[in-house]
């Protein structure tokens, strides 16, 4: 886990940390900074019986190790006791891990009322009263995260287990419902999968195969959903031996598969990629810049620093279009010149597709004594200060920008090393148009319900180089129609992107 993630100032409340998953949450978390609520009712793992001891030992660790934290001995089912500790010993709630669990496995037509109930209780109703009692807390303070606990068993089914899984497959309704209630005030709710060794498991997986589900690597998963920097919201995470994975992310896929397969029900262009024929026209045309006088340069010195596009009717997917550009204006802005192109695109029947506005950074081609700024310009518009309504966050591959070439965008800085070195990199960057699909897909995504008709005109500035590989997260807030949105690598934590926003018609 990166070393940059902390906690500090921020209090956790574990339920059932006093063992297993619990003890590993509450350990990490403490370890990077949190002051940590260890709840433990003690008990059996049918949940007979109690004893302070646990959560004793666990909070003994902490302490010894330098951290901070304090034991709770309430049932789950206690919600506003457990709270309470928090806010009595450290004066705030942020973060909610409802983990507490037992067990009552017994084949469906066996089960009791007894059994039913307690499990019901204490793995559903524990989450609804602990998550209910620090609810008010969080919005006041606009910020929440809160981890629910599912289980595969509530995902697929396992015989025995028909309570249990019930209980667990109800966790992820309550978090769902609770991502959308929460969201405006900034409260994550997110589900955790895991598969790990603990008396829960302990007769029933093999040995050689419990001796490697250490809880240990599942907690750098659910402390990152924990984190601030975590965008995700409403995700169900699967979890075991250090691996993790987005549950239903194929559901994500398939939802894209419309921009991807030519034999997909409608089938489209993605929005933005209608900006990349009237850039290449202007980079394959040789009257472009040598009809500037004074402007010297080679393709080295050449930025993406910002793109407008307009669109007025949808992208065709096959035929043939016409780019026609202008060149806007010119400015000066000491080391380096800016050109500012128009262009618009037509398709067969001379039908406008967009119009886009692309300026292009020449670094050491200013000093020419031009004028500094322009009228020309769509102007971007500044992200507010609230926190964001919404952020998501998603990988880039390694072969990104090779990727991405296939779209026709060749320039050499994003594939040739030596290129690359040439232009002041230490290797190829991602393409600013790259980047920019991934920030467009993430509005879609949130306010547009994946469909490319939503999206209407973008405007970004391209603040800072991308490399492939680094995860972006977009943060966006909406403003009528307009949704203002900002990029930044997670890795870096610089914003590649500013001042951005996309408009729906
Ligand atoms: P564990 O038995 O080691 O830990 C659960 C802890 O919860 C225990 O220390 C127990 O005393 C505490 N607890 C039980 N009832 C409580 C209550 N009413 N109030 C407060 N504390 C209470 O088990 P493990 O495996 O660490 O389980 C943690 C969570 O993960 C549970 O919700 C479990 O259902 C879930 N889970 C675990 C899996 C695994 O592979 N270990 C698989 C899927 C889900």
């Amino acid at each position: 886990m990166d070393q940059k993630l902390r906690f500090d100032g921020r209090v956790a409340l574990v339920t059932g940390a006093g063992a297993g998953l619990g003890k590993a949450y509450a350990l990490l978390l403490a370890e990077r900074g949190a002051l940590v609520i260890v709840n433990d009712l003690g008990g059996g793992k049918h949940g007979d019986g109690k004893s302070s001891m646990a959560a004793d030992k666990v909070v003994d660790e902490i302490i010894k190790k330098g951290g901070k934290a304090v034991a709770d001995y309430n049932s789950v089912v206690d919600g506003e006791k457990v709270v309470k500790t928090a806010l009595e010993n450290f004066g705030r709630i942020d973060i909610v891990i409802n983990n507490a669990g037992i067990l009552r496995d017994k084949s469906f037509a066996r089960i009791s009322d007894a059994d039913w109930d307690m499990i019901n209780s204490v793995h559903l109703k524990g989450a609804f009263k602990i998550t209910q009692a620090a609810w008010p807390h969080f919005r006041k303070q606009n910020y929440g995260r809160v981890i629910m606990t599912s289980s595969c068993s509530g995902l697929y089914g396992n015989f025995g287990q028909a309570n249990y899984s019930a209980a667990k497959m109800a966790l992820i309704g309550l978090s769902n419902t609770l991502a959308i209630e929460g969201k405006k005030n900034n409260i994550h709710c997110n589900v955790i999968v895991p598969t790990a060794a603990s008396r829960l498991t302990e007769n029933i997986l093999p040995p050689d195969l419990f001796a490697e589900l250490k809880p240990e690597l599942i907690a750098p998963v659910v402390a990152w959903l924990c984190h601030e920097d975590c965008g995700d919201n409403g995700v169900v995470i699967e979890s075991s031996a250090g691996w993790a994975a987005k549950f239903g992310a194929s559901v994500q896929v398939s939802s894209d598969l419309k921009y991807l397969y030519e034999g997909q029900e409608n089938f489209s262009a993605f929005p933005t990629f209608a900006i990349l024929p009237g850039l290449m026209a202007i980079m394959t045309s040789e009257a472009t810049l040598d009809a500037i006088p004074n402007i010297k340069y080679d393709l080295s010195q050449i930025l993406h620093g910002e793109q407008y596009l307009e669109t007025y009717r949808s992208m065709p997917t096959n035929g043939l279009l016409t780019s026609k550009f202008c060149i806007a204006d010119v400015m000066d802005k000491g080391k380096s010149a800016v050109v500012i192109y128009d262009v618009y695109t037509f398709d067969e029947n001379n039908n406008k597709i967009c119009y886009g506005q692309t300026s292009v950074f020449i670094v050491n081609a200013g000093g020419f004594g031009g004028k500094r700024s322009s009228d020309k310009v769509v102007p971007t518009q500044n992200t507010p200060e609230r926190p964001a309504d919404s952020v998501i966050t998603q990988a880039t591959v390694k072969n990104q920008a090779a990727l991405y070439r296939l779209s026709g965008d060749l320039n050499p800085l994003h594939i040739s090393p030596e290129f690359a070195s040439m232009s002041g990199y230490s290797e190829p960057i991602l393409h600013g148009l790259c980047s920019l699909g991934f920030s467009v897909r993430h509005v879609l995504q949130q306010y547009g319900r994946n469909d490319p008709k939503m999206f209407k005109a973008v405007k970004v500035r391209f603040s800072k180089p991308v490399v492939p590989g680094e995860t972006l997260k977009t943060e966006m807030w909406q403003d009528g129609n307009r949704i203002l949105f900002r990029t930044s690598a997670v890795e870096t934590g610089i914003f590649v992107t500013s001042g951005d926003y996309h408009t729906s018609p």
